[in-house]
């Protein structure tokens, strides 16, 4: 059975070729004409996508080896997301479905998140626990089937990868931050300020990351900062510093939540888990407490068209289908 997943949900325009579940091809392009806004301009991501869509496409089957008439069905995103960008892909991949008489499976992003640890040969057992952490969401889910959720906790303000994106722009060290500040922290002392850690009240598994953005911006302002003049292992502190507090929180509320729930598998999902000191903390807390910690390769940790694929081949499996009157649901939830 011969998938292919297109996501254009926010700002990368991507296609894969899944084969069986084995994966043949996955083409991502970022759009880097945010860069110089410093997020994304809604508007300027559909027009991208516009532009990349069919290339991309094309790309993912050539190399692939897959000629057109042999796709099996179309899976694409529908939300959430930005509206404009979602209808691009969502559009291509009913029109693509149609014009091949194939089906077409509409996919929840944050479903396809959770399924790019199924990419590849090691995947996690149900039931586990999955914290997704991205640019839009902050989510610890009991995962209980591909398509069985039971969301535990989510962040009340920020997302994880907002926080990111947000200190790095105070820094004005670029966009997006979250790789940026990685970068910067790597040579950085994570003790050099102590920036608060938010836990919520005790037990809680919902998240908050606004209030450590804004002791970051008092830090700066108490600092004197001036973006003109900072000397750089004096940014590489406050990003190891802001960094770390990030990474307590959301390690120890992942293995709470496994310990909660009695799950020996944990998982973590979305751009953020392309974090190196989230995956260093991760893998040493997961040995420590015997748990098997699954985390996607780089490529499969931002938004990207094989984890779309990977839905669209479980659903497929399961008989899921949807109807071509399928619209972008920019607030779609996560189902249970
Ligand atoms: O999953 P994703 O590509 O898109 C959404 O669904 O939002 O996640 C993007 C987010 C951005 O906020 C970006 O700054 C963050 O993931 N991110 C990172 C890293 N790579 C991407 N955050 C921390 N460290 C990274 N290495
Ligand atoms: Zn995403």
């Amino acid at each position: 059975m011969i998938i292919l997943g297109i996501e254009t949900s926010c700002d990368e325009t991507s296609a894969a070729v899944l084969q069986d579940g084995r994966l043949l091809s996955n083409i991502t392009v970022v759009q880097y004409v945010h860069t110089k806004y410093g997020g994304v301009v809604p508007e300027l991501a559909s027009r991208a996508h516009q532009k990349l869509i069919v290339p991309i496409v094309q790309e993912a089957l050539t190399k692939a080896h897959i000629e057109r008439n042999e796709i099996d069905a179309v899976a694409a995103v529908h939300g959430p997301g930005l509206a404009g960008a979602l209808l691009v892909g969502l559009s291509f991949g009913k029109a693509l479905a149609m014009a091949l008489n194939v089906p077409f499976i509409g996919v929840n992003h944050m479903e396809a998140h959770i399924l790019s640890n199924f990419i590849g040969d090691r995947k996690p057992k149900f039931p586990y626990v999955n914290l997704t952490v991205s640019g839009g969401h902050t989510q610890l889910v009991l995962v209980k089937d591909f398509f069985s959720f039971q969301l535990l906790g989510e962040t009340v303000d920020d997302a994880a990868g907002e926080a990111f994106d947000k200190v790095a722009k105070m820094l004005g060290i670029g966009y997006p931050g979250g790789p940026l500040i990685g970068k910067h922290a790597s040579g950085g002392n994570p003790h050099a300020v102590e920036f608060p850690r938010p836990y919520l009240e005790k037990g809680s598994m919902n998240f908050s990351f606004s209030g450590l953005k804004t002791s970051v911006l008092y830090y700066l302002r108490k600092s004197g900062f001036d973006k003109a003049k900072a000397d750089g292992k004096w940014i590489a502190d406050v990003c190891a510093s802001f960094q770390a507090a990030v990474v307590d929180v959301l390690a120890e509320k992942l293995i709470s939540a496994a310990k909660t729930c009695g799950v020996g598998d944990i998982a973590v999902v979305g751009g953020v888990s392309a974090n190196a000191a989230l995956r260093r903390r991760l893998e040493s807390e997961a040995q420590r407490y015997r748990l098997n910690l699954f985390l996607p390769e780089f490529e499969f940790c931002t938004d990207n068209g094989a984890m779309v694929a990977m839905a669209g081949y479980e659903k497929m499996k399961q008989g899921i289908r949807s109807s071509l009157e399928l619209t972008a649901e920019p607030n779609l939830q996560l189902a249970s």
